[in-house]
């Protein structure tokens, strides 16, 4: 028998044609190398750069500020994708801006009501950054950003309570990133903590184009292939 076109499967019905992005995090580079570190990374086939800031409040880590995040702009040709681990980002908005921030993410767990990410995707918007980002803790429910999903190009679901890398990822925050596609959000969703070769593929499967791994690329004994193979394990995962 002959199928017709309502029994054949609809691949534009299930295939999410965003592309997939990989962003190896900066965090576990070699910071004494840095400029051959991150050159080496995008000759390696990396999308953006995940740019780690932390302030020793909102987390218990310290990294880098506006001025180092300039200069890694200086020695790079692909987007940064700065994600704020801090208390007060909208006191950063401009430097990071200025910066040369591609994407400013800034987490929920500091601006908890929607008035007030509001404010501050507007503040972020108004320095000038390209792209506005929202982050969730592990702990913090999604429906923390729901109000203010229209307003942001990317939303980040954290698979490891933050401030450092090498954690193991936490398969309990998958439903988020199906929540959000199955209230029709559009936009990038980006995963961040214990992505490596087993866990991208859950995380593309679930929804998530935006996949930043730092352990599982920069200490990867071929950088290249580990790129490729965490590249085409999501691809897979999510067309099956
Ligand atoms: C954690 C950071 C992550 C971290 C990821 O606070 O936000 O970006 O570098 O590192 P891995 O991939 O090693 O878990
Ligand atoms: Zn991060």
């Amino acid at each position: 028998m002959a199928h017709t076109v309502e029994s054949r499967p609809t691949p534009s019905a299930t295939v999410n044609r965003a592309p997939i992005r990989i962003l190896p995090s900066l965090l576990s580079c070699d910071f004494a190398r840095m400029a051959d570190e991150l050159s080496g990374i995008e000759a390696a086939g990396a999308d953006w750069h995940h740019v780690d800031v932390m302030d020793g409040h909102f987390v218990p880590n310290l990294t880098i500020g506006p001025p180092v995040v300039a200069s890694i702009k200086a020695c790079t040709t692909i987007p940064l994708d700065v994600h704020l681990m801090i208390e007060d980002p909208d006191a950063f908005a401009e430097p990071f801006a200025r910066a040369g921030a591609h994407v400013l993410t800034f987490h929920a767990e500091v601006r908890l009501t929607a008035e007030v990410q509001r404010a501050t995707i507007r503040a972020f918007r108004d320095a000038g950054v390209p792209q506005v980002g929202i982050a969730v803790n592990p702990d913090t429910p999604i429906e923390a950003v729901a109000d203010v999903l229209d307003e942001v190009d990317l939303v980040l679901v954290m698979s490891v309570f933050p401030g450092f890398g090498g954690q193991s990822f936490m398969p309990e925050v998958l439903p988020k990133v199906e929540w959000l596609r199955a209230r029709g959000y559009a936009g990038m969703i980006e995963m961040d903590g214990g992505l490596n070769l087993e866990t991208t593929p859950r995380c593309a499967a679930a929804g998530a184009d935006t996949l930043v791994a730092g352990s599982a690329v920069y200490g990867a004994p071929d950088r290249r292939a580990r790129i490729a193979e965490l590249r085409a394990g999501a691809l897979a995962a999510r067309t099956e």
